[in-house]
């Protein structure tokens, strides 16, 4: 295929564009792919690229565009997990399921970041700022369970555990002190 992410020069700085700029900066990324083999996903990267996420109204506007059922682009979007529907978070949450953390105590860990935050697993909150994802192992079985939030590892959380950590992500955009031996 010759087709290459690096075909697709994106300068623009995507936060500070409109959606409707973002729209049509996506037309103009079909316009130049269409036609052509292996488009569909260049397009969605980019559009995911460009947007942030891939919302239905997004996925239904490049159908529209590239003539194809909207179908076709629900089943490769679902199908490949680099592609999101949902928003993400300025933070990711990433909770351990793997055994050591379940049989410790991880599904109240689960419960206790899904009341605080009133998210559900593979959610963003209201405010845009977790997104909340369970994984299988994060390497800190000794210590379970254990939660990771971006790239800080947090050990033995319980519930009570939960807010001080989450405060300080809340308020504290910068400077985050790493919690890596928290
Ligand atoms: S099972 Fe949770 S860190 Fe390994």
């Amino acid at each position: 295929m010759s087709l290459s992410l690096e075909k697709l020069a994106f300068e623009h700085d995507h936060e500070s564009q409109t959606d409707e700029e973002k729209y049509a900066e996506i037309a103009q990324v079909i316009e130049s792919y269409k036609d052509k083999e292996g488009s569909l996903i260049m397009v969605l990267h980019a559009a995911q690229e460009i947007y942030g996420y891939l919302p239905p109204e997004l996925q239904e506007f490049i159908a529209r565009k590239m003539n194809i059922p909207v179908s076709e682009i629900h089943g490769v979007v679902s199908f490949y997990s680099f592609f999101s529907t949902q928003k993400k978070g300025k933070h990711t949450i990433r909770m351990c399921q793997g055994t050591a953390c379940y049989v410790r105590g991880g599904q109240k860990v689960v419960d206790a970041i899904k009341r605080n935050l009133n998210v559900e697993v593979g959610c963003t909150t209201e405010d845009g700022q977790f997104t909340f994802e369970i994984v299988r192992c994060i390497g800190a079985c000794g210590l379970a369970p254990a939660i990771m939030i971006d790239d800080d590892v947090y050990k033995q959380v319980t519930p009570a555990k939960l807010k001080g950590i989450l405060s300080l992500y809340e308020d504290a955009e910068e400077n985050i002190e790493g919690g890596a031996d928290a």
